[in-house]
């Protein structure tokens, strides 16, 4: 096949470890995580080897040394997203942070009567943790009606929307769709109303500039290992004002100001949110993730996977017995089917040729029962993929389709 724009892609197969020791590996599950660089994977062994003690705690050079890197990376992800650093809480994750939102800021602030507004297009971690606030405090959980391509949209929003609404909390990309949602404009509408906005950009942020003061939004979740980052470790933003007046949600170890009897005081915000011992290491090498999409560029990143996305979906439509879900080619996620098979079937044809793709509902439920089908085959493209990835692709969906056509 003829490339077309080979110009635009961009060469970093080799900055990823694991691409260079499987060098037949088509990796198109970025979705479920990133690979991770080589500058992120020194950094973390930097940690261990030089410098490896806990943060916040030792009186001695080397914990001024992790304190200081740790700290640093607060530093970056202020700058990175637009925002002060009091306002980076680190977390766990991004399913992390927006249950923290929900246990402090939604049992806080919800009562009887108001309304939270989601839609079916989210992850679980985005919907649940309010699903079990709103069940607490007697508040109702309402959805946006979905366009007939499953899209969220400003004018099904206006709908749902009411001065009763009191939170919304809504995806940025879809995990499974990769539709990316209109929130700027349904953002300026809920502060119209008074609302909070509480964005999940797990899927944003490794793809997009994201910044949080132009965004006007109120909470934004995602996690490093999406975006080159280490597991384990993610990114709570929060405007200023609301993380002030939040309660912890955990309890103990470097969280605290005065500890008596019967009561306590905490530190200020971000800090009284991350209790114990942090993942130390993966803060300390998110930094380099973040340095790493800054030297490339979201520009370049997107063009890249612009040009890997519509070559494949120019040949994907042309096979006969796949079904593409996904309308449009807003980010780097194709989510498809092959006729009549179950997709953990159709993905093992995938495994054998060192294809990785993800299989099933992709903690969205909500959107696989709106498909109407049990789950989905997902692939997702990043910058380390290229077009031969996508030939291999394209002709192992040509194949299986043969293949199971003969069922
Ligand atoms: N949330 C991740 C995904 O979409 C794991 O695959």
């Amino acid at each position: 096949m003829s490339y077309p724009d080979k110009k635009v892609l961009l060469d970093v197969k080799n900055d990823f470890p694991v691409l260079v020791n499987n060098p037949n590996l088509v990796y198109l599950d970025s979705g479920a995580t990133s690979l991770k660089p080589k500058c992120v994977i020194d950094k973390l062994d930097e940690y261990y080897e030089k410098y490896g003690v806990n943060v916040n705690r030792g009186v001695y050079k080397l914990s001024y040394t992790a304190t200081t890197e740790y700290e640093e990376t607060r530093t970056v992800c202020a700058k990175f997203l637009n925002c002060k650093e009091r306002e980076v809480v680190f977390t766990k994750g991004a399913s992390n942070g927006l249950n923290l939102v929900a246990q402090s800021y939604g049992m806080d602030n919800l009562n009887e009567g108001d309304e939270v507004i989601s839609s079916e297009l989210e992850h679980h971690s985005c919907v649940l943790p309010w699903q079990n606030v709103c069940k607490i405090k007697g508040a109702k959980l309402k959805y946006v009606e979905l366009d007939s391509e499953g899209r969220i949209t400003v004018e099904a929003f206006k709908k749902v929307l009411s001065n009763k609404t009191k939170v919304v909390v809504l995806t940025h990309v879809s995990n499974v769709m990769g539709y990316i949602t209109p929130i700027k404009e349904i953002i300026r509408l809920a502060h119209e109303v008074g609302a909070v906005v509480v964005v999940d950009a797990a899927q944003s942020v490794p793809h997009m500039k994201v910044d949080v003061k132009d965004l006007d939004c109120d909470f934004l979740a995602f996690s490093a290992h999406k975006m080159f980052g280490p597991t384990g470790f993610g990114v709570l933003f929060g405007k200023f004002k609301y993380l002030k007046a939040m309660r912890p949600v955990e309890f103990g170890g470097d969280m605290i100001d005065e500890v008596y009897k019967n009561e306590s005081t905490w530190k200020d915000a971000p800090f009284k949110f991350e209790t114990g011992t942090p993942p130390i290491a993966e803060a300390i090498a998110f930094k380099e993730a973040i340095r790493y999409i800054e030297s490339i560029g979201y520009e370049k990143i997107q063009a890249h996977e612009k040009a890997l996305m519509e070559y494949t979906m120019r040949e994907l439509v042309k096979i006969d017995g796949v079904t593409i879900y996904n309308k449009s080619v807003e980010t780097g996620i194709i989510a498809f089917n092959m006729t009549g098979v179950h997709p953990h079937d159709a993905s093992t044809l995938f495994d054998e040729r060192d294809i990785c793709l993800r299989a099933g509902h992709h903690c969205a439920q909500l959107i696989i029962k709106w498909l109407d089908t049990i789950g989905t085959l997902r692939a997702c493209f990043y910058i380390y993929n290229d077009f031969e990835d996508c030939d291999k692709f394209i002709e192992a969906v040509k194949d299986s389709a043969e293949y199971f056509k003969e069922w």
